[in-house]
C-alpha cells in the first residue's frame, strides 16, 4: 500500500494513508486527500482560493480514475463548486459519460446535491488584479478594461500565466487489494481564457491508472500533456516492458518534439507500488507515504533535460 502525490499534496496525504490503513479503497483515499487540498485557501492552483480566469472567475478541472475497471470521471471549466474531484467521482459512478464541462457540469453538481460557493478569495482576487496590470506595459494598462469587455484573445496571449498553475495536485494510491486509483485537481492557468480546459480532466493526458501496469498524474503546462498524452504514455511504456523510470523518461522525452516545450512534472507508480517523481525543472519535489510510516517523505524529482531529447 502506498500514496504518492505532488508536493502540495502534503496537506492531504496523511488522510489518504489513514483510509488505506483502515482498509479503505484507493479511490476513497485519493478523493479524500484531494478534497483537503481543494479546501486549502493558501493553495492558489487548486479549488477554493485558486487563481481565476481572465474574467476573475475561478474555473476548476478535475478527474479521478479507477485502475481496476478503467472507469473514470472528470469535470472541466466548472464554476462555483469547491470539490470538483467529488463531482468527477459522481460522473464516473452515476453517468454513462466520462467528462462534463461548464454549465452541464454545474447543473450535474447541483442535481447531485453539491452546494454552490464563492471560490474567489480576497488574496487570489488581489493577485489577479496585480497580475493582469503587471503583465501589461504601463502605456497599455488603460486598454485592460476595453480588453476585458472585448477581445479577450489578445489579452489572454499577454497575461495568461501557466507558471502559476504548476501546483495542480496529483494523488495516486494503491490499496490493500492491490487496486490503484489516481486523482488530479486544478484551477488551471492563472488568467486563462474562460472555458480553457487543461490536461487535469483529460484522461490519458494529465491522469491515467491501470492496475495491471501502474498510474501517472501530471502537473505543469497542461497543453503539452494533452498534445502528447503524457499520463497514458507512462502507463503504456510500462506495458511495453519499460521499467518505471525508463517509462517516465520516455514519456517526458516525447514532449521534446513539441516546438514550444516547457515545464512538465509527473508522479507515477508501477504495479508493485514503487513511486517516482520527474520534472523538467531542477529543485522540484514529490511526496509519498506508506501505512507503515509515521509521516510522508518529500523527495527530489528526477530531472530530465528536454533540450537534449529532441
Ligand atoms: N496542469 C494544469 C493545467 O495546465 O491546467
Amino acid at each position: 500500500m502506498i500514496v504518492v502525490s505532488s508536493a502540495n499534496g502534503i496537506v492531504g496525504i496523511r488522510e489518504a494513508v489513514a483510509i488505506l490503513r483502515a482498509g479503505g479503497s484507493a479511490l476513497d483515499a485519493v478523493e479524500a486527500a484531494t478534497r483537503l487540498v481543494e479546501a486549502f485557501p493558501d493553495d492558489h492552483t487548486v479549488g477554493y482560493g485558486g487563481y481565476p480566469n481572465l474574467l476573475g472567475e475561478v474555473e476548476l478541472d478535475a478527474s479521478i480514475m479507477d485502475g481496476r475497471t478503467l472507469r473514470a470521471g472528470a469535470v472541466g471549466a466548472l464554476k462555483g463548486y469547491k470539490h470538483p474531484i467529488s463531482i468527477a467521482r459522481k460522473v464516473m459512478e452515476e453517468l454513462p459519460h466520462v467528462l462534463l464541462v461548464g454549465e452541464g457540469a454545474a447543473r450535474f453538481a447541483a442535481e447531485m446535491g453539491f452546494e454552490q460557493e464563492n471560490l474567489l478569495t480576497e488574496a487570489a482576487a488581489t493577485v489577479y488584479q496585480q497580475g493582469l496590470s503587471g503583465a501589461l506595459p504601463e502605456d497599455q494598462r488603460a486598454w485592460l478594461n476595453v480588453g476585458i469587455s472585448g477581445n479577450l484573445a489578445r489579452l489572454a496571449r499577454i497575461t495568461a500565466d501557466p507558471e502559476r498553475a504548476s501546483g495542480t495536485v496529483n494523488f495516486i494510491a494503491q490499496d490493500g487489494d492491490g487496486n490503484i486509483a489516481s486523482a488530479v485537481s486544478t484551477s488551471g492557468w492563472a488568467w486563462k481564457y474562460p472555458g480553457r480546459v487543461g490536461d487535469s480532466p483529460i484522461i490519458g493526458a494529465g491522469n491515467y491508472a491501470d492496475n495491471r501496469y501502474g498510474a501517472c498524474g501530471c502537473t505543469g503546462w497542461g497543453e503539452l500533456a494533452i498534445r502528447c498524452s503524457t499520463a497514458h504514455s507512462v502507463v503504456l511504456y510500462q506495458r511495453m516492458g519499460f521499467g518505471l523510470e525508463q517509462a517516465c523518461r520516455q514519456a517526458m522525452s516525447d514532449l521534446a518534439a513539441a516546438a514550444d516545450t516547457t515545464t512538465m512534472n509527473l508522479v507515477a507508480i508501477n504495479r508493485d507500488g514503487r513511486p517516482i517523481g520527474m520534472t523538467t525543472v531542477p529543485g522540484r519535489t514529490f511526496v509519498w507515504m506508506t501505512p507503515e510510516m509515521e509521516g510522508p517523505v518529500e523527495e527530489p524529482r528526477v530531472v530530465v533535460d528536454l533540450t537534449t531529447s529532441k
